[in-house]
């Protein structure tokens, strides 16, 4: 550059003086380049805190929800707890029950773009949450990730006391610790239950409904009830069951919603009314919770039915996370093979409840923990024909496996909420 300008100028002798300089400044940068990288191989220990400040050290901003997922074959065993651990359902345990791939599934490791999701120390867990108590309220897939941190504590704490808080469906304090997990089950939030034609007749008997299910949007199921007052820290789920139409048949069986002790008259949809129950759950849990509680909501896990659903004979024989391309997202690409909607319909419930929850929790107190694009890939982490069902499970996950990842992101967020506190 330098030598071009003064060509230009035809000043040569000044051209020569500026050749000389600039040798000398190149031969100075050679130096101090070698004497760095001497430096740095002579000194093992300045490796890696050089290459820490190389990448900007955002982790404290991260955004965990945009990543890939990053085959490690020096994985050998599931780096927490193994098939041994009791608590898992023997549907969700993969190893056990030889899937194929149940060894691999936890070989693939989430990376997110421009950080790093650490792996939880469970050690440090129980030690930095002393005298805590975690409930998991929501349907099996929030049991799930309650098993996954069961058996993560469990290996390095052996003194467990098998206790309830009312209502949980299962729970465990780590004694030395005094450390409280609990699962509430409920499948809508709301409470529900069986309806039946009353003789008397009604407002729904007049429009010649017969049974179904009396789902009141207003009230918190009895299992988790008292769960925000006794809680420090809370994990909500719900989903799968609102678009579970084998389960709650919309022709057999609807899902009747009830507000203040009578029916919403017109029905609504489904969509309509988890709004209204997340309306309700919102501001029951902020009027109960205790004042320094600290409250999430896990967005919805994917299911990955292919050519029909569960009760259809669909399957999910994966052996690899899908590609990037296969799960794109609705709002960036036009094309979805799995989420779709025109895939008949098979799996379409985990973006619409996304949707639903962020706007019912805008403003709330409830952090989102959000699981839902990570595990969209994750095709390959389900029991599928290992489940022991007369189906495919392509709903669950294998324990090891995925929801170890999620028990990740949730200390993480812990982790950044006390660092802030
Ligand atoms: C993280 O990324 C997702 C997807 O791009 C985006 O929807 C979300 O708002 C981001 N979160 C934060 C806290 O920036
Ligand atoms: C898994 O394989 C082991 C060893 O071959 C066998 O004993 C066991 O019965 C198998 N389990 C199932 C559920 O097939
Ligand atoms: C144990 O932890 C609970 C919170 O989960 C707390 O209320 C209780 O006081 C603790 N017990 C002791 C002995 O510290
Ligand atoms: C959807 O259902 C139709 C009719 O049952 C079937 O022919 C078609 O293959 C299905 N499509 C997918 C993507 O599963």
């Amino acid at each position: 550059m330098a030598t071009r300008e003064i060509h230009h100028s035809s000043k040569k002798p000044v051209a020569s003086t500026y050749s000389i300089a600039s040798r000398i400044i190149l031969s100075l940068l050679c130096l101090a380049f070698l004497l760095l990288c001497f430096s740095l191989f002579r000194n093992d220990a300045a490796l890696p805190s050089l290459t820490y400040s190389v990448l900007p050290d955002n982790s404290n901003n991260c955004n965990y929800t945009n990543g890939r997922w990053i085959y490690d074959p020096t994985v050998r065993y599931s780096p927490r707890y193994d098939h041994t651990c009791k608590e898992i359902f023997k549907g969700w345990n993969c190893i056990a029950r030889n899937k194929s791939n149940a060894i691999d599934i936890f070989k693939w490791l989430w990376k997110p773009y421009g950080c790093n999701l650490p792996e939880f120390d469970p050690l440090r867990f129980l030690e930095s949450f002393r005298d805590t108590s975690i409930g998991f309220v929501g349907d099996s897939l929030n049991r799930n990730m309650f098993v996954s941190l069961f058996c993560s504590l469990r290996r390095v704490a052996s003194e467990v006391k098998k206790w309830r808080p009312v209502g949980a469906d299962r729970g465990f304090t780590f004694v030395k610790y005094n450390l409280t997990i609990a699962y509430h089950r409920t499948n809508l939030l709301a409470r529900y239950g069986r309806w039946s034609a009353s003789v008397n007749g009604g407002m729904l008997e007049s429009l010649g409904y017969k049974e179904g299910y009396r789902i009141d949007v207003d009230l918190p199921e009895g299992t988790w009830e008292k769960a925000p007052s006794f809680h420090d820290i809370l994990i909500f789920n719900t989903g799968h069951w609102w678009w579970a139409p084998s389960k709650l048949d919309p022709l057999k069986s609807p899902m009747l919603f009830f507000k203040k002790g009578v029916p919403v008259i017109p029905a609504i949809p489904p969509d309509a009314s988890l709004d209204m129950v997340l309306e309700h759950m919102v501001s029951f849990v902020k009027e109960k919770a205790r004042p320094d509680a600290i409250l999430f909501f896990r967005t919805q896990s994917p299911r990955h039915f292919e050519g029909g659903d569960w009760d259809q004979g669909g399957s999910c024989s994966h052996f690899q996370p899908l590609a990037p391309q296969e799960v794109r997202h609705a709002l960036l690409f036009v094309v979805e093979e799995f989420f779709s909607l025109k895939n008949n319909g098979t799996n379409v419930e985990t973006r619409l409840v996304y949707e639903h929850l962020h706007e019912a929790l805008k403003g709330s107190s409830f952090r989102i923990l959000d699981v839902m694009h990570m595990s969209e890939f994750r095709a390959d982490a389900h029991p599928s024909t290992a489940g022991g069902k007369g189906h495919d499970d392509c709903m669950h996950w294998c324990l090891p496996g995925l929801t170890d990842t999620w028990n990740d992101l949730f200390v993480a967020h812990l982790n950044k909420i006390r660092v802030r506190d």
